[in-house]
């Protein structure tokens, strides 16, 4: 790669006047329009609060067209936007670094279309998750992707996103069950590209290019995403370990006899199971005793019998085999939910303890934990919490490290270092939360100046104006 800094991303935007919001309200409903201080501090700050925005206008279009009046006048008076989802994001990309408009989308939340046969749900891009859930509960199916965020995260916020989750070890990522998109282009255009085919190789595939684009090539306003029929049965079991090393014996296990019917294995350290149990009062460690490591893993299939004497079967192998230290099958729909809330709300007891710093990095399984470890010797007491836990069947550690505020003091004992020590092993500096505002400057350590360069040229030639979510994603400085 060339090594003098050649690009400089700068373009000159503009600021919102008050002819700006005159013409906004011109065309958009009253409540469409939000210029009210109070009413914009949510919009503003991010999830983490660790992340804070200075806009002065939110818009909540109600429909494509809408969106793309906006983005067309915005385009032509070089007005930045920021387009925002549930504002769930974990990496700084769904809030303002200074005072671009925030485009909301949560007032297009219309269920589309849904085929039954062929399993595919069309909808807006501001449909809740869990909303899209319930919907297709009652129609046996369900939706490819799942997290912890369901109850705010938005459908079009997920795809920007590329959101990985709990789900994706069974159903793929959503480059795979996406099947169309509808998007609003910086100029105004709107790309329809809202196939309900699974097979349709004409030409490029376009809407690949918006999934995980995190807000910066288009406004996404439609969503085609095929749905896996229902599972008959569910299980769900909480497993401990005394050791990471038995835990990856576990994982290979339970690759080999749960294969076909398994949909998720995940992992959780004692300090992640200790913030949760803290938090949440109504939840119990659901083993007997507490030990270093613990594992959910689920099985959903079409059997339960069958379902359940496999998992027996491989409860008995690793027990006796002395690879897990204790393990529980839910024996209930409530003992299910809670262990899945033991996992799932991880993020929520952090978050509640002090101020989050949030490493979501890809490694092969084998390394995932030293990282933990190497970042624990290296902290020290400075931190709250130290704790790992993540996707571990995807190869997805989530390394969080809590201090009691953000600073930058806390920031430089963690950041370079974790980017190299994962570049080092070959991985990845975002495994599935995205770059946003928190990496752009580490994205050399996971992708080469070359990739870099095309993503630029892609973005210029999509947003020449440089409007659509400015300082995210792409390094201000490319070599
Ligand atoms: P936002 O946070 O609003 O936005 C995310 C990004 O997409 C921003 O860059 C924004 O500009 C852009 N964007 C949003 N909507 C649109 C749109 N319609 N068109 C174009 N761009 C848009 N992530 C995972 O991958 N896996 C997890 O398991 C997971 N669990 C989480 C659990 C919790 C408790 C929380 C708080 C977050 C979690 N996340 C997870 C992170 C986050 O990526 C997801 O919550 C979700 O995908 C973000 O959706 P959102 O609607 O909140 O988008
Ligand atoms: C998770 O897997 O719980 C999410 O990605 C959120 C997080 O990393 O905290
Ligand atoms: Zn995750």
């Amino acid at each position: 790669c060339g090594s003098s800094f050649g690009l400089f991303l700068s373009h000159s935007l503009s600021s919102v006047s008050e002819e700006d919001l005159t013409h906004f309200r011109s065309f958009l409903p009253k409540s469409a329009v939000l210029t009210d201080a109070e009413d914009l501090i949510p919009f503003n700050e991010d999830w983490l609060k660790k992340y804070h925005g200075n806009s002065r206008v939110v818009l909540r279009p109600k429909t494509t067209e809408h969106v793309s009046k906006i983005l067309k006048y915005c385009n032509e008076r070089r007005l930045p936007v920021v387009p925002q989802g549930g504002n769930t994001c974990l990496v700084g990309g769904s809030v303002p670094v200074k005072d671009e408009i925030i485009l909301s989308l949560n007032s297009m939340n219309s269920i589309r279309s849904f085929d039954p046969h062929a399993g595919v749900l069309t909808c807006d891009a501001g449909c809740v998750l869990e909303n899209l859930e319930v919907f297709l509960a009652e129609k046996d199916h369900i939706m490819p992707i799942d997290l912890g965020a369901k109850g705010s995260c938005h459908i079009g916020g997920n795809v920007a996103a590329n959101a990985g989750g709990l789900r994706l070890l069974r159903y793929g990522s959503l480059h795979g069950s996406l099947l169309g998109l509808e998007v609003v282009l910086a100029d105004g255009t709107v790309l329809n590209e809202m196939s309900t085919l699974r097979k349709d190789n004409t030409g490029y595939d376009l809407k690949q290019l918006f999934i995980g684009s995190e807000g910066t090539l288009g406004v996404i306003t439609g969503v085609s995403i095929l749905t896996p029929p229902k599972s008959n049965a569910m299980n769900v079991v909480f497993l401990s370990c005394d050791s990471y090393d038995q835990v990856l014996r576990t994982l290979e296990m339970a690759k080999k006899r749960l294969g076909e019917v398994m949909s998720a294995f995940e992992f959780l350290d004692d300090d992640a199971l200790g913030s949760v149990l803290g938090h949440m009062s109504n939840l119990v460690c659901p083993v007997e005793e507490r030990r270093s490591f613990y594992v959910v893993i689920e099985t959903s299939g079409s059997n339960k019998d069958h379902d359940e004497e496999k998992l027996m079967a491989f409860l008995e192998e690793v027990m006796g085999d002395g690879i897990i230290a204790d393990g529980v099958l839910a024996q209930s729909e409530t003992q299910f939910k809670d262990i899945w809330a033991l996992r799932e709300s991880i993020s929520e007891s952090l978050n509640k303890k002090g101020a989050v710093y949030k490493y979501d990095v890809s490694l092969p399984q084998s390394r995932m934990y030293d990282l933990v470890e190497d970042i624990r010797k290296r902290v020290g007491s400075q931190s709250l919490i130290t704790c790992g836990y993540g996707h571990i069947g995807d190869g997805n550690l989530h390394l969080n490290v809590v201090f009691p505020s953000f600073e930058k003091k806390h920031e430089e004992i963690l950041e370079p270092f974790v980017y190299e020590w994962v570049s080092k092993e070959h991985g990845s500096v975002s495994a599935e939360h995205g770059i946003g505002y928190m990496k752009p400057k580490v994205l050399h350590h996971s992708k080469t100046w070359e990739s870099i360069r095309v993503m630029k040229t892609i973005k210029d030639a999509l947003d020449p104006n440089g409007i659509l979510n400015p300082w995210k994603v792409l390094p201000e400085k490319i070599q």
